[in-house]
Order: structure tokens, then sequence, then C-alpha cells
């Protein structure tokens, strides 16, 4: 095994080093603080590796993103969602007879207590929606006890599209639609989203293989921000929909997931402000004007972001396919045109990410803006199903809890506070 030599106040120390399966090399400084009272300091942790894990590889400088050792352009072409989340969540594409299984649990676990109904009536119209998501997946455990994981991993998988439809019903005042047992999973989420009792909704094959596209894309992503609050409140040993709707919250934030829905809004504001592109991209520009270009930036992509890339190719054809024109789509070209030209965005680094051209192909399916972020929760969802069960099932698992370092004041004496007070009032 490989060592480190780290020399700190004139002392050497040995440091163990890990090589990854891809060749990434870590240095383990489990033994630093033990071994020299020093800790490591990591603001933003972009060079901290918290666990090694088997599910997801990125290299951010090549641009390739794969799903336990397959391209996410393969699995993009020919799998559906289903085969995607068994691959994350057991390692293996499933053969026929174990995705027939897979798919019936899913169709089987896709109701919600009825008593969970009445939750949505406490919402206020205007709740969005990820907060009644991240609520309604916590209060899954007050249904389902914790001690069998792995039907509460279908639970968690089937519910969650049952628990998204019913909250964009309650919001628009309609009835809520029941899943039907000879729908697929993609094809039931769309059907309790957009028919009516009247009439049935007929999910087309275009719009169906742009979920499943969609949903692929946003299925893992390693140790992102979401993933690692997963992660993190899991290690504490707090249960399945604990752990998950805390990543739904972390999921939520514009510089994450949240993205999406800014990048719609942003395009919006371009074109309802008459103003150029250029205009938007100069002031992304000016740190004091709080604006960024959303959809754009990636903390490990820095040549391209692999998702971005096959969703811009989609984009076109879903539009076409759907009979849809959206003058967003030229906006976002436009956009991302005069920035990837721009030297403040070629010396940074800064491409568009997967959330760039995501909510366009929501748009084109009738998804309205407000619920883009809880379609990446769902994309998300079997990634951070697998994260959890890898560090659950992982003996060498600790409670997470990184250390600090302090900057707060010396010790200082309650008294001298008194004497002031005494002071002020005299
Ligand atoms: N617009 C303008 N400037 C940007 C942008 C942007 N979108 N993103 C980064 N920068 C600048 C930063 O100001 C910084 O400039 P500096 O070196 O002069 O200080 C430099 O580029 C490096 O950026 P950091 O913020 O340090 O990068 P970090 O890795 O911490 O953040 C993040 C990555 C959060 C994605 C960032 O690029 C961003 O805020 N992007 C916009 C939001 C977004 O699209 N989020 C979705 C990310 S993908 C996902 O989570 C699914």
């Amino acid at each position: 095994m490989s060592t480190a030599t780290l020399l700190l106040k004139g002392k050497e120390y040995e440091l163990p080093v890990m090589e990854g399966s891809e060749g990434e090399t870590a240095i383990d400084i489990t033994s630093l603080r033990a071994k020299t009272g020093a800790v490591t300091f990591d603001p933003g942790y972009g060079n901290t590796g918290s666990c090694a894990s088997a599910i997801t590889f990125i290299d951010g400088e090549k641009g390739i993103l794969r799903y336990r050792g397959y391209p996410i352009e393969e699995l993009a072409k020919s799998a559906t969602f289903v085969e995607v989340c068994y691959l994350l969540i057991h390692g293996n594409m499933p053969s026929i007879p174990e995705l027939d299984a897979f798919n019936e649990k899913l169709t089987r676990h896709s109701l919600i207590h009825e008593d969970m109904k009445k939750f949505f009536e406490g919402f206020p119209p205007s709740a969005h929606p990820m907060a009644i998501l991240s609520a309604m997946i916590a209060s899954l455990s007050a249904y389902y006890p914790e001690n069998d994981n792995e039907l509460n991993i279908i639970r968690l998988l089937s519910k969650a599209k049952t628990i998204a439809a019913f909250s964009y019903k309650k919001s628009i005042g309609q009835p809520f639609i029941y899943p039907r047992n000879d729908l697929s999973y993609t094809q039931n989420f769309m059907h309790m989203m957009f028919a009516v009792p009247a009439e049935g909704y007929k999910v087309t094959a275009a719009i169906d293989r742009a979920l499943n596209l969609l949903l692929i894309l946003h299925a893992d992503h390693e140790q992102n921000c979401s993933t690692s609050t997963v992660r993190m409140v899991g290690s504490s040993g707090a249960n399945l929909f604990a752990s998950i709707s805390a990543g739904i919250c972390a999921l939520w934030g514009p510089l994450h997931g949240g993205a999406n829905q800014q990048v719609i809004e942003m395009l919006q504001q371009i074109r309802e402000s008459g103003q150029s592109a250029k205009t938007f991209v100069e002031r992304a520009k000016q740190k004091d004007s709080g604006f960024k270009l959303m959809g754009f930036g990636h903390r490990v992509y820095k040549n391209f972001d692999p998702r971005a890339t096959i969703l811009k190719r989609a984009a076109d054809d879903v539009l076409s396919a759907l009979g849809k024109r959206d003058p967003l789509l030229q906006t976002a070209t436009e956009l991302e045109q005069i920035a990837l030209s721009d030297p403040y965005f070629i010396e940074r680094k800064l491409y568009p990410n997967v959330d760039f051209y995501s909510g366009i192909l929501y748009r084109a399916m009738g998804i309205p803006t407000n619920m883009f972020t809880v379609m990446f929760a769902l994309g998300r969802l079997p990634g951070w199903i697998a994260q959890w069960k890898e560090m659950v099932d992982d003996d060498k698992t600790r409670i997470n809890r990184p250390r600090q370092v302090y900057v707060g004041s010396k010790v200082r004496e309650l008294s001298e506070v008194d004497e002031a007070l005494a002071l002020t009032i005299a």
C-alpha cells in the first residue's frame, strides 16, 4: 500500500493512500487527528471523499458519468427508468423475471394510506410542491415501521410519484386520480397528473420516452449536496423516509435541484424584459449584481455535463415529436452561445448543467414550472435510496460528524458583562 508523507511542525507522518477502481487517488486521513492533533479544513467539502462507493462514477474533466459502470449515454438510449432504479439499488441490470417482479411490487405499493390524503388539506393552495413532498415523505415513517427496509424502499419509490401527482392536483383544485395497475411507472405518474374523472389521459410514446430519459439522467450523481444530506441524516440511524425527506429539502435549494425552476424563470425574464441575452450574461459577471446564470456551472464538471449534452439534443426531438415550439429554447441556445464564448465563463470553466435544458422538456410535457424540482426529486430517488442502503449495509459507517476550526472569542468572564451592565444602568 502506498503512503503520503505529511510534514507538520517539523514532524513527519505517514498516511495511507487509497486508489479507486478508476484510478482516483485519496489520502486516507482517518487517523490524522489521533496522530497529529490537527484536522483538515475544506469548506464546501470540495476535496473531501466522505465515503467509498460502488454506485456512480464521474470524471468531471472528461465529462464521464456512469451508473454501476454503465455509461449514461447508453442507459439514456436504451433503458427504462425502472430498470435504472433496479440497477442503482441492486447493483446489476435486472433479468426479465427480476424486472417483472420489481414492476409488480412497484404497482402493488403505489397507493398511499387513505388517511394521508387529509394531510393535503392542511397545506395552503400556494404551498410549494417541494414543501409538500418533503413533509409527506417524512410522514410515511408514521405509517410504515422501520423493520423492513426492502419493502420500505419499494413503498418509497412507488408512493413518491403518487404523492407528487396528488400535490399537483390539490394545487389546481382537481380531485386526486388514483394509479392504475395496467400502466407502467412513468405512464402512471402522467396519468395521475393529467387525467380528470370525466376523461382519461393518453400518455403518448413520445412523452413516456421523454419522461424516462429525464428521470434516468437525474437518477444518481454520487456525493452531491442532497445525497450527502441523505447519508449525513441516515448516519445517525434515522429511518429511510426521514433521511430521504432531508435530501428532498437539500435538493430544493436554487444552487442545486431548485435551479431547474430558476432557469425557466430566468429565460422568461429575459424574453419579457425586451433586453438582449448578452445584457444578462454581462450582469451575471458582476459579482455585486446578485444575479447568476442559472443552469450554468458545476462543482465537478469542468468541461461539459454529459446530461446537459443529451438533453440539449433531446430538446429539439422531443419538441418536434410533441408538435410543440418553445421560444424559450431559442433564448436558451442564444444565452449558451454567448456565455460559452465569453472569457469570464471560459476561464472559470462554466458550462450548462443538467438543469439548463431540462425545464424546456418538462414544459413541453405540460409539467408546471413549480413542479420541476419535484420531477428532479422523483428521478433522484433511486440514487438516494442506493446510497442510503450502501451506507447502512457498510459496517464501517460511523455517524457523520465533521470538525471545525473555531475562530470565536477566547474564554471570557460573565462578571465583565455584569460590570458593564451595572455601569450602563448607573
Ligand atoms: N454565473 C456566474 N458566475 C458563476 C456561476 C454562474 N452560474 N457559477 C459559478 N460562477 C463563478 C463564481 O462566482 C466563481 O467566480 P470567482 O472565481 O471569480 O469567485 C467561479 O465561477 C467558481 O464558482 P463557485 O461558486 O466557486 O463554484 P462552486 O463549485 O462552489 O458552485 C454551483 C457550483 C453552485 C453549481 C455554481 O456554479 C452555481 O451557483 N451555478 C448556478 C446554479 C445552478 O445552476 N445550480 C445547479 C447545479 S447542478 C445540480 O445541482 C443539479
